[in-house]
């Protein structure tokens, strides 16, 4: 009887015992399955243990994303002498893409869903050189003249032919009398004055002087998941290490707006020149003004807006009257490159402008429609569009971004196009010439070789 007495009650244990098993291991299943939306804030190892797995990884995962470049583009340098940016440096040309087996040729005779079945797409959604991983990531050209943005754990993946000026002309459009203001140098805080006093207003100069100091961000702080190299890059970056001389040098990094991290888009640095006439901001947060993007760049962007990391790594929370408003004062006076062939309308000088220039004009105006989306003066319709590219590529991972539909996306404008490769908001068209074979496809144009020259000639021209 005691031992009938018992078995029950040790059943029972089992039974909860098994019971608790099964929903202990159950519970840890679906905690595996959680995709959280949070970083980790609770480190518990040290910078050096962070630094020794990343280094770990770090040639295997270069060497897969150089891979994946070259089986998508021909990495060779062909520049145009004749042509170059506002600034001096040499446009790039293309098409750059990697046909495999095909020609242009054939892709223009092929339906969006043959170019999807075959997965022959040139243009693809482009993967951040470490896509898992993330972060801001700078150019050499840059790093070589401010070595703190250095990270130790990835390093910048295309070559710099296909970026803008490493220290871009500055226009203002208070003194257009003085043209390029900045004369190939890089703006800093350690010059900014000197070159700016007795030009800018006192305001306009404590803006400048705020785009130019360095906050806390993501890679560059003092916490020992910080991914900086130099001891001054614990103190931040600046909006200008990016933006540099208020345009761009071609730093990337994942968009802060999508979750989970694999459908993150890769974003490019895009030009602030010009800012005062547009109405959007960001290629898909569409804040409505300067002002609102400048506080949520410091406070949500540079922290993936991951506002409990934000929080732990020391976000610098801007003042919106004194200091945001004096940075949007000084952005908002950043002006467009001369355009010596455009007329106040925007239109080409019919006197100055070539005759592929005036040709590519009337298609761009004409039968490509390029203008329903993109109107003079600016070129841009100062709203997002849709472009669906996604109907000419499958949803599938390549290097560990998943290349999802884009969604719609700011129209960016075009004058000064030619100052600012790589384009589209993921820097995947090295050149003009590949642009125009983007449209042409996204557009279903069937453009012949000579249309395609021409829209190029107009867009350097813009
Ligand atoms: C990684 C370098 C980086 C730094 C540093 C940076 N930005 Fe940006 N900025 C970007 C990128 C990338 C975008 C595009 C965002 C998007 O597509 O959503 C952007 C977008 C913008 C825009 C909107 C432009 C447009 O055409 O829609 C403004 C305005 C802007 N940044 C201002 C600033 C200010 C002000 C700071 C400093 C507080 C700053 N940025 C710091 C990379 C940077
Ligand atoms: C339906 C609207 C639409 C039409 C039509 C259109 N575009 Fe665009 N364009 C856009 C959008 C939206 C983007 C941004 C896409 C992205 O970043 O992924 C863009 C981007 C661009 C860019 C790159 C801008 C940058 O800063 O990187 C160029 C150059 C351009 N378009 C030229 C053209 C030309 C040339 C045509 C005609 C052959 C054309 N577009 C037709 C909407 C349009």
């Amino acid at each position: 009887m005691k031992r009938t007495g018992k078995a029950p009650i040790v059943a029972l244990g089992v039974c909860i015992a098994m019971l608790t098993v099964a929903v202990t291991s159950e519970l840890i299943a679906q905690q595996a399955k959680v995709v959280s939306s949070y970083g980790p804030t609770d480190q518990d190892v040290t910078f050096e243990q962070i630094k020794a797995a990343r280094m770990a990884v770090k040639a295997e995962i270069a060497k897969q994303h150089k891979e994946m470049l070259d089986s998508r583009y021909d990495s060779f340098k062909k520049t145009d002498p004749a042509e170059t940016m506002s600034g001096g440096k040499p446009i790039p040309t293309g098409p750059t893409a990697h046909l495999h087996g095909i020609t242009w040729d054939n892709l223009d005779k092929m339906t969006p869903d043959e170019i999807k079945a075959k997965g022959v797409f040139p243009y693809r959604p482009l993967p951040f050189a470490d896509h898992a991983e993330g972060g801001m990531l700078f150019p050499p050209m840059t790093i070589n003249l401010l070595p703190r943005l250095e990270r130790f754990d990835i390093e910048f993946d295309l070559p710099e032919h296909i970026l803008p000026d490493a220290a871009p002309a500055i226009y203002l459009t208070t003194r257009p009398d003085l043209g390029d203001v900045a004369k190939g140098r890089l703006i800093t805080i350690n010059n900014y004055y000197e070159i700016f006093n007795g030009i800018l207003n006192p305001k306009q100069l404590e803006g400048l002087r705020l785009l130019l100091t360095q906050f806390p961000q993501q890679q560059f702080n003092a916490t020992e998941d910080r991914r900086n190299s130099k001891p001054e890059g614990m103190l931040g970056v600046t909006c200008f290490d990016c933006h540099v001389n208020g345009h761009t040098n071609g730093a990337n990094h994942l968009v802060g707006d999508i979750r989970p991290q694999e459908f993150r888009h890769r974003i490019e640095t895009p030009s602030l020149r010009g800012v005062n006439i547009q109405r959007l901001f960001g290629s898909q947060r569409a804040l409505k003004t300067v002002e609102d993007f400048t506080e949520f760049e410091q406070r949500a962007a540079y922290f993936d807006g991951d506002i409990a990391m934000a929080a732990k790594k020391g976000v610098n929370v801007l003042e919106r009257a004194s200091q945001v408003h004096a940075m949007a004062e000084f952005l908002a006076i950043l002006d467009f490159p001369p355009a010596p062939k455009l007329d106040i309308y925007g239109a080409l000088d019919k006197k100055t402008a070539t005759a592929s220039e005036l040709r590519g004009e009337a298609l761009f105006n004409g039968s490509a429609k390029c203008i329903s989306c993109h109107p003079a003066p600016y070129y841009t319709d100062n709203s997002m569009n849709n472009l669906k590219a996604e109907r000419f590529y499958k949803q599938e991972m390549s290097n560990g971004m998943m290349m999802a539909a884009d969604g719609p996306i700011k129209t960016f404008p075009l004058r000064g196009i030619k100052d600012s490769p790589p384009y589209l908001h993921d820097g995947r068209c090295f050149t003009l010439e590949d642009v125009v074979e983007y449209f042409n496809l996204v557009q279903q144009l069937h453009l012949k070789d000579q249309d395609k020259k021409d829209l190029v000639a107009f867009l350097r021209a813009l």
